[in-house]
Formats: C-alpha cells, sequence, structure tokens
C-alpha cells in the first residue's frame, strides 16, 4: 500500500514536516520489499529514524501543547516503536516467520502508524504545534535580520 502525504499533515515547522515526509517515503519503501533480509533492514532503518524524530516532535509539542499532551503522544510513540522492536524481533529469532509473513503483518503496522497516528491523533496537536512553529520562524527570521 502506497502512503500519500497531504500537505494537511504538515506541523509548519520545516525540518519537523521533511521528517514526517521521510517517514511516509520510508513506509512507502518498505511496503515494495519483497525480501525478507531487505525488508528486515528496511523496517530496521524506519524504526531508527522514528526513534530519531519522536523525542523532537513531543518536545515542540511540550512547548506547545503542555505536559498532559506531552505525555500522551510520548506513550504512543512508545507504542508504536515496541510494536515495530517485536516485528524486528519476531523476522530475526522465528525461523516459523516466512518472509510474506513478516512483510505483511509489519506492514499492518506501519499502516496503523500512518493511520491512527500521523493521519488521526497528529492532526489533534497541529493548530498549536503550528503556533509554535509559526513563532520559531519568526524569531529566527528576526534574528537575521
Ligand atoms: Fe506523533
Amino acid at each position: 500500500m502506497a502512503f500519500d502525504w497531504k500537505e494537511s499533515y504538515d506541523f509548519g515547522h520545516i525540518r519537523v514536516d521533511a521528517a514526517r515526509r521521510r517517514i511516509f517515503n520510508l513506509a512507502n519503501e518498505f511496503s515494495a520489499r519483497k525480501d525478507m533480509t531487505i525488508a528486515r533492514n528496511s523496517l530496521s532503518h524506519l524504526a531508527g529514524y522514528a526513534r530519531d524524530y519522536f523525542p523532537v516532535e513531543e518536545s515542540l509539542i511540550f512547548a506547545c501543547c503542555g505536559e498532559k499532551d506531552y505525555k500522551t503522544h510520548a506513550l504512543e510513540h512508545r507504542v508504536l516503536i515496541d510494536h515495530v522492536n517485536k516485528l524486528l524481533l519476531t523476522g530475526v529469532q522465528s525461523k516459523d516467520v516466512s518472509p510474506q509473513e513478516f512483510i505483511t503483518k509489519s506492514a499492518a503496522v506501519l499502516e496503523m502508524w500512518i493511520f491512527n497516528h500521523f493521519i488521526k491523533l497528529d492532526p489533534k496537536v497541529r493548530p498549536q504545534l503550528f503556533k509554535v512553529a509559526q513563532k520559531y520562524a519568526d524569531d529566527k527570521n528576526k534574528a537575521m535580520s
């Protein structure tokens, strides 16, 4: 399944939006994999990228929305990473998992990431986050002028 990026998914922060688009692209690259080793490496790369990116998003959410939303969101991120880590362990340790089964299960988790998190949960903080991103951009522009 191909995941299409829409501008409405943007948070208005150039680096954050680039990272989010990169995750979409990595999910699309994974979906095209057929070989077990390549698929596992692709999923591992995606998980690593997300692990690096999520704290950035969480810090913005803390700044824009406060501790409650930050904790809820950070927990969701950890659950997502845990799901992928379990898949990766299955892909490494179990000889009973066929490449097709691994790829199908992993693709289902990625769909959950994309649809339940990126498309449904992230937009709930988007308006506040957008204001923080705009303030950041304005402050940066003032500093450069
Ligand atoms: Fe998020």
